[in-house]
């Protein structure tokens, strides 16, 4: 397998009962109970893939992927494998769930688009990008581009692990006319990283943030039958 890669899943909360049983035999117990635990069926469909898309794409690097494969958390809660050299991060939302990997730290983010209140941007953005958004009068321009810095600032404390124990206005992230995106960084503790959108779907916002520029050319988009024909004979 290339490194970094990007796998996706649509339809990921609808799955048929044959699908879901399917999922539920080759996840982790303590997944399978963590899906148990969700009260909407579409929240533990995306949870069980969540997983088994992890499995698919250590599966897909010719790592070990049946049984109970060993992960672990850093202290921040990121899943990492205890074999050290490859990195993953997983996101859900709506109906996506996608996974990248690399050999050195990644990070990825999905969101689907909805209506925000216009103070959350205030509230959690650096001025910086508080300004960019300032630029645009339309509701549906700045829509778009909160969720693209919401998905590009999420991939960041992702890669870097810390989730919001990172501040979010620690940072700015401002997307370029090219397509690259400039990253500031206030903190000097803070590493360099390099980050791009991906255009998945137009309801929704991705973002992948690497440690170098040798960016995915795109997300491969794979279906629940394939994972389950490629895990289900792995499973102990
Ligand atoms: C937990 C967090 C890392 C991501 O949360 P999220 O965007 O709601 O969820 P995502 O679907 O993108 O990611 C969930 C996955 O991240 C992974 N994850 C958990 N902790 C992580 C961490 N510290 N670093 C990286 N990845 C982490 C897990 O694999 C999790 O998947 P799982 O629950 O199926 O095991 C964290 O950033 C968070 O709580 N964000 C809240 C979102 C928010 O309010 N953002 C404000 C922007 S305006």
């Amino acid at each position: 397998m290339k490194l970094p890669v990007i796998f996706a899943v649509t339809d990921a909360d609808v799955l048929s009962d044959e699908l879901f049983r399917g999922l539920q035999k080759i996840v982790s117990a303590e997944r399978r109970c963590k899906a148990e635990r969700f009260h909407r069926r579409e929240d533990a469909c995306r949870s069980l893939l969540s997983e088994a898309l992890v499995r698919y794409t250590f599966f897909d690097a010719g790592l070990q992927c049946g049984g109970e494969f060993e992960l672990t958390r850093n202290e921040f809660g990121k899943p990492e494998p205890v074999l050290s050299g490859f990195h993953f991060n997983i996101s859900h939302s709506g109906t996506w769930v996608v996974c990248a990997a690399d050999n050195e730290e990644i990070g990825i983010d999905v969101e689907r688009i909805h209506k925000v209140d216009s103070g959350i941007s205030q509230r959690f953005f650096s001025s910086i990008e508080n300004k960019l958004l300032s630029d645009f009068k339309s509701p549906a321009q700045w829509l778009e581009c909160f969720y693209k810095l919401w998905v590009l600032k999420e991939s960041y404390i992702k890669a870097i692990g810390k989730g919001l124990h990172c501040p979010l206005n620690s940072f700015a992230v401002l997307p370029q006319n090219d397509g690259s995106v400039q990253l500031i960084r206030y903190n000097e503790t803070l590493p360099q990283k390099y980050l791009k959108i991906y255009d998945i779907d137009p309801a929704y916002k991705c973002a992948l943030c690497c440690s170098h520029q040798n960016f995915p050319r795109e997300v491969k988009v794979v279906t629940v039958q394939e994972i389950l024909c490629k895990l289900e004979p792995n499973r102990i």
